[in-house]
């Protein structure tokens, strides 16, 4: 049976460290900004919301919002963060979303499909996705760039995850609209070392030296309208 919880457990069996993690995460907000330039007035739908990292933002400006989790825990601690009433959160696979066809205008989802080990599974979730997308809708997945000090803590420069990763978003059509450079930023050096190891074991937390880490930021975006018509994109 897939377990695709499994996948990502890091970043749910110890809710506690991946909360002090993904607020260190782009501590200067670039892609919460980015993100409020896009949501306003939008039925956005954080598929695979976490513990509502970007959730502030796009509850404040979108017409409505929908946070979707595999976790109940995760989705616990962005219920607290919540401040809208007709905001809606959903325990659900993405593989099978509860939502209708054609329903939602902007679907934001980041650091998700990559948890998605299962190339069936992740495919699915990206059918899932582009089914309640309307006709003029948008996809954003906010990723991992290759090359970035966080990339080669986590040792992805000397493998090709990321970047085999980063070439099925393309192959699936996405296009890359914008990079940034960010970093994490932890209150001590202490707390990076301890959010990294709970995360990705002592061994690549041993590697890290400072509190401030730098990271590259990818948005890959799909547009129905664009898709439909290939030519048009090159
Ligand atoms: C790395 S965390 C990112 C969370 C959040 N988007 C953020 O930016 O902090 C990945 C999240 O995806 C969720 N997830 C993974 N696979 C999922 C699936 N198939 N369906 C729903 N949620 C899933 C996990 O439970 C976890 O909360």
């Amino acid at each position: 049976m897939k377990n695709l919880l499994k996948d990502s457990k890091a970043y749910y069996e110890n809710n506690d460290y991946y909360e002090i993690f993904s607020q260190a995460e782009d501590y200067e907000s670039k892609v919460a900004e980015y993100l409020n330039s896009i949501s306003k007035n939008k039925v956005v739908l954080d598929a695979g919301c976490g513990t509502g990292k970007f959730l502030k933002v796009l509850e404040n400006n979108a017409k409505e919002y929908i946070g979707i989790d595999l976790s109940n825990d995760q989705l616990s601690k962005a219920k607290i963060k919540s401040t809208n009433k007709r905001s809606k959160f959903i325990c659900s696979n993405l593989s099978k979303i509860p939502l209708d066809d054609g329903s939602i205008d902007l679907i934001i989802s980041s650091w998700v499909l990559g948890t998605i080990t299962d190339i069936e599974e992740r495919n699915n979730v990206v059918c899932e996705l582009k089914r309640i997308l309307k006709s003029n809708g948008i996809i954003i997945l906010v990723e991992n760039s290759e090359n970035s000090e966080f990339e080669i803590i986590r040792g992805r420069d000397k493998d090709t995850r990321t970047k085999e990763y980063n070439d099925w978003i393309l192959e699936n059509d996405f296009i890359l609209d914008c990079k940034f450079n960010t970093y994490f930023k932890f209150k001590s050096l202490e707390e990076a070392k301890k959010c990294f190891e709970v995360i990705y074991g002592s061994k690549i937390a041993s590697k890290i030296a400072s509190d401030k880490i730098e990271h590259k930021i990818d948005i890959y975006k799909f547009n129905q309208i664009k898709s439909k018509n290939p030519k048009e994109t090159s």
